[in-house]
């Protein structure tokens, strides 16, 4: 068998970062494209988050002078500040691509999402998405009850599963993603709303997968705060089936990093640690690693480039050069830092194999 030692994976997509505001977007922003990424899918949960064109505009025009070669989709959080007369003249000025929905109190800055056992108030909002050809975003996560233990981490994104598969019935033409998927009951519901696909149908439902959650399992993060984020990484098992639908060449799974940077502090408080790994420097490195070791190296380009490049329907990006990797073994550095914020990266000292590099 040949070896291969470089891949062309052309304009690379990567449909779930956080880049934060102030001295972390400046320190992790022009990051994004030394992870190999061309494009990027911008999460509104800043505090407070994002609701406003003037927010997502200013806010986009930021990041923009920080990488001026990154093509920046953006996004507004979903909330009852917006209005369908909102999201209308959003999609017309092209200021935004999708509404991200968190569940109240599942995650970080998620104090004013919504509760998505009563998405009725909303169906204004998700029809106008439909009639925009937006997306919906969608964090999976069940809230946990009062006075219950019915819900928890390891259960909440299972227990979300018949929100989604209801949110589609009702809305058989919004396009919607299940984000960060991190179990086997997810991926099933993937594919189950995918039943009779056929090539070249539009999906309408997908799931992006984080690079973190292709290898972490629960043992990675109880004791290790720089592996701890929402949804956790559950067990081997459901790792196994994330692997399974990412290498799969499926057009309804595609990456979405869920790169997360969080001050070093805030990884090691006695008050709670914050949920959230930082993977972005490094981020088509660590899956082309998980791709090879299963000899799905011939799907990387599905997973990182074309699936969620049509999914979103991409048309004008910023780049003219194409993302290569080049088999090249080098270690992940202990911190990634500037005089004012200092983040852990994933697999911090690790050695991995695959570099990034930008051709014409
Ligand atoms: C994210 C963050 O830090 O903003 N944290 C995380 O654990 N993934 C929010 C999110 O996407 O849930
Ligand atoms: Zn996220």
């Amino acid at each position: 068998m040949i070896e291969i030692t470089e891949i062309e994976l052309g304009v690379t997509a990567d449909m779930h970062v956080h880049l934060r505001e102030g001295k972390m977007m400046e320190l992790i922003t022009p990051t994004v494209r030394e992870g190999g990424v061309a494009v990027a899918y911008i999460m509104p949960n800043l505090v407070p988050p994002i609701t406003t064109i003037d927010k997502v505009v200013e806010y986009k025009k930021q990041l923009e002078a920080l990488s001026p070669t990154t093509t920046f989709l953006m996004s507004f959080y979903l909330s009852k500040d917006l209005s369908p007369e909102l999201i209308n003249e959003a999609a017309k000025i092209g200021a935004i691509q999708g509404v991200k929905c968190y569940p109240a109190g599942v995650t970080t800055n998620s104090a004013h999402g919504v509760d998505p056992n009563d998405f009725t108030a909303f169906y204004p909002i998700f029809e106008a998405l439909e009639a925009n050809n937006l997306v919906l975003n969608i964090h999976g996560e069940s809230p946990p009850k009062k006075d219950s233990d019915d819900i928890h981490i390891l259960n909440a994104e299972s227990k979300f599963l018949p929100i989604l598969s209801k949110l589609h019935s009702d809305f058989p033409n919004l396009k919607i993603i299940l984000e960060h998927c991190t179990s086997q009951d997810a991926v099933e519901a993937i594919e189950k709303l995918n039943a009779g696909y056929k090539d070249g149908d539009k999906v309408t439902v997908a799931g992006t997968i984080t690079a973190h959650h292709l290898s972490l399992t629960i043992d990675s993060w109880a004791g290790n705060p720089i592996n701890f984020c929402k949804p956790v990484a559950k067990f081997p098992s459901d790792r196994n089936h994330l692997v399974k639908a990412a290498t799969s060449g499926k057009p309804y799974f595609f990456f979405g990093s869920d790169s997360a940077p969080h001050p070093i502090e805030g990884k090691a408080r006695h008050t709670g640690v914050c949920a959230g790994i930082y993977t972005q420097k490094y981020a088509l490195s660590y899956v082309a690693e998980v791709f090879e070791k299963n000899n799905k190296l011939e799907n990387l380009k599905t997973f990182v480039t074309d699936a969620g490049v049509s999914f979103y329907e991409v048309k004008d990006v910023k780049c003219s050069d194409k993302c290569w990797l080049v088999k090249d073994k080098f270690n992940v550095p202990e911190v990634i830092s500037s005089k004012d914020v200092t983040v852990v990266p994933f697999k911090a000292g690790d050695e991995l194999q695959w570099k990034v590099e930008w051709r014409k």
